[in-house]
């Protein structure tokens, strides 16, 4: 996920706070001034993003359904079709909730165009509550005051789950351990409504969808077809698109699918049996191509001899012998301990992103000899400044009675037992849970149904072994739409399509956005390479490997580093 454009937008965010001042008696947030309808374009600040790229704003009503409430300012990112004849502007979001739209779109906007096609002007946008939006989310004063409520709390270095789930002992420790979760999340959230007050309610993914509605219009015209392509949580936004506002879908492909059904439905943390049915997958096949690549490629294998086997149970004892003994980490640019949970939060992060293997096994081999300061840093990397994650996945689901802490552990203890290893790991690398003490109600939550009939079919990719958003949701999302929509698959680990860079992907992609063209039922692409670099002799067994024996024409060269260039945005380097 993207890190792009955080520093600036809280320059950016801090300086809108001077002066503060009440605008009743709990909020301190200044509203924000526009005319309805206004756009204005100028250049960005961030000096990363391309010649020709341009940052502005729109201005659209802050709640739809009251006039008077006021406005929002959500920020844009542009780059320009580059070919003729011109489609359209194509939205595009990165995920998180909390990753920034202006920075892909401004930053990477070139190498979009190489796999959607030069006529589409690519339209970035900070969703509400994110990056340069305005209202932003600022619960807290500063990001530091918010590292410092939550540092080495649960919610900072994960739940520390003991090797012998049956232990009775173990599951009381956890419920202790989710009561604190739950204060912690309950006293954020007091924050929240004292600093934020009514401004929270306008951040949902209901007011996103009404914002792409409004935005088509306000750039394309009023019979404009919405164009959007969406990844991991930007999956969610492309499902309220298409159901809310079936009868104006053009071209719309959403790749690492979340179920927006049960994201809106269930309770946050009834999600992970389902959710969590690649995580383990994806780990396997960590263990297995590291021992196909050897030590000359992973240096968490210790001979050409090491079995995936082997290499896991040393990772695994390790990672369990942090449970009785946390590893000291005094040269980490945060210094703290490598406990058990920490080390779990490592991996489901490393899982997400297998071009990125390589440099995780090296981190967690350091680790195991003894200095973890790369497996800290990584942990420690985090992408949200403030509480806008919940102010997304809060304002969309649905209220629920508090569960009890006993349910809560209960139900990750079977997850744990019978699905993956990662299940109270996600609560905290994911945070959508506490939303029972969020204090306010949006003005809209879409529920559902989510079966319509869109205008044009939209396409949905998911990868096998995608460890956060399987292909079982993929599988959910395309029985639900039927044949409004076509299903691709990628045979690769890793979350999103761009985790594994595939020209098969990316010209079935091309051929969508070209004229709606859809893959043959039941296509599934191949990767063009493996995470590990591969004993030449021998790639061919190695999973992902297949296709990669074909010699690649040197545009096919270029679209892969373009791939793997996007790829390193939307994932970033250790996602939370
Ligand atoms: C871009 O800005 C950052 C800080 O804002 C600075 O460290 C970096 O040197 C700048 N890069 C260029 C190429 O100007
Ligand atoms: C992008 O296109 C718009 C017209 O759609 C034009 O006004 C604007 O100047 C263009 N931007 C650049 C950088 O060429
Ligand atoms: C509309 O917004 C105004 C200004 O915030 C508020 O006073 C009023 O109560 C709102 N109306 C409704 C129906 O929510
Ligand atoms: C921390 O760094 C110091 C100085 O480089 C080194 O002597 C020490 O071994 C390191 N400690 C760990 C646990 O990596
Ligand atoms: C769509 O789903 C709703 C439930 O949300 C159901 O009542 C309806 O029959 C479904 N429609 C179709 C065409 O399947
Ligand atoms: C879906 O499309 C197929 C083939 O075009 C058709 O046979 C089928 O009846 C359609 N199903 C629905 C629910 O429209
Ligand atoms: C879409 O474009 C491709 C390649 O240009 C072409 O082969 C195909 O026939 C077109 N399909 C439609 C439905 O227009
Ligand atoms: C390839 O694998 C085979 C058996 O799996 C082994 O005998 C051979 O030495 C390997 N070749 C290389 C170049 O690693």
């Amino acid at each position: 996920m993207s890190l792009n454009g955080r520093s600036t937008g809280w320059k950016h965010q801090l300086g809108a706070l001077v002066g503060l001042y009440l605008q009743n008696s709990t909020a301190n947030v200044s509203p924000v001034q526009g005319n309805i309808g206004d756009v204005v374009w100028g250049s960005c600040s961030d000096n990363t993003t391309l010649p020709g790229a341009e940052c502005g704003y729109a201005i659209v009503p802050l709640d739809y359904f009251n006039s008077s409430a006021g406005v929002a300012k959500i920020a844009l990112g542009r780059y320009n079709a580059t070919s003729t004849p011109r489609k359209g502007s194509l939205f595009v979001n990165p995920g998180g909730p909390g990753a920034s739209g202006v920075s892909l779109a401004t930053v990477d906007g070139g190498l979009l165009q190489q796999v959607v096609g030069e006529e589409y002007d690519i339209i970035g946008f900070d969703p509400r509550g994110i990056g340069l939006t305005e209202p932003a989310t600022k619960c807290f004063p500063t990001p530091e005051a918010r590292t410092a409520f939550i540092a080495n709390t649960v919610i900072d270095r994960g739940y520390d789950v003991g090797p012998n789930l049956a232990d009775p002992s173990n599951r009381y420790h956890l419920i202790q351990t989710q009561r604190d979760a739950d204060a912690l999340y309950k006293t954020q959230f007091a924050i929240c409504g004292q600093t934020m007050g009514d401004q929270l309610r306008y951040m949902g993914t209901s007011t996103v969808t009404r914002d792409v509605d409004f935005m088509t219009t306000l750039l394309d015209g009023k019979d404009a077809l919405i164009n959007f392509w969406g990844f991991s949580y930007g999956t969610v936004i492309g499902q309220y698109l298409a159901n809310m506002f079936p009868e104006r879908i053009g071209r719309v492909i959403i790749d690492g699918v979340v179920d927006a059904n049960a994201w809106a439905n269930k309770p946050a943390y009834t999600w992970y049996r389902t959710w969590l049915s690649s995580t383990e997958g994806a780990y396997k096949i960590f263990f297995e191509d590291c021992a196909k690549s050897g030590p000359s490629g992973c240096a968490l294998a210790q001979s050409s001899k090491d079995s995936a086997t082997d290499i896991y149970n040393r990772v695994e004892d390790f990672v369990n012998k942090l449970y009785d003994e946390p590893l000291p980490v005094p040269n980490a640019t945060i210094p703290g301990i490598l406990t058990s949970g920490r080390a779990r939060l490592f991996w489901i992060g490393a899982l997400a992103s297998p071009s990125n293997w390589p440099h995780a096994a090296e981190a967690f081999a350091a680790a195991m000899a003894g200095d973890a300061s790369a497996v800290m840093d990584a942990v420690n990397q985090k992408e949200l400044v403030d509480l806008e994650r919940s102010a997304v996945s809060c304002n969309d689901n649905k209220p629920f009675a508090l569960p009890k802490p006993e349910d809560v552990i209960d139900e990750a203890l079977f997850v744990q037992q019978h699905v993956t290893r990662f299940g109270l790991t996600i609560t905290i690398s994911e945070p959508d849970s506490g939303c029972q003490y969020w204090p306010v109600t949006p003005p809209e939550r879409y529920l559902g149904p989510w079966n319509s009939t869109t205008k044009n079919p939209i396409l949905i990719i998911s990868n096998t072994n995608d460890p956060a958003t399987p292909i079982s949701s993929g599988e959910i999302v395309h029985k639900a739409l039927g044949n409004s929509s076509a299903f691709l698959v990628l045979n690769a680990p890793g979350h999103t399509s761009f985790a594994a860079a595939s020209t098969c992907i990316a010209q079935n992609t091309r051929a969508f956005f070209a004229n709606g063209t859809l893959p043959a039922k039941g296509t599934i692409c191949q990767p063009n390479s493996g995470p590990f670099p591969e004993q030449a002799a021998n790639s061919t067994g190695a999973i992902g490997a297949i296709g990669s024996s074909k010699a690649l024409a040197s545009s096919d060269d270029q679209l892969l580093a373009s791939l793997r260039h996007i790829g390193a945005h939307i994932l970033g380097k250790g996602r939370r």
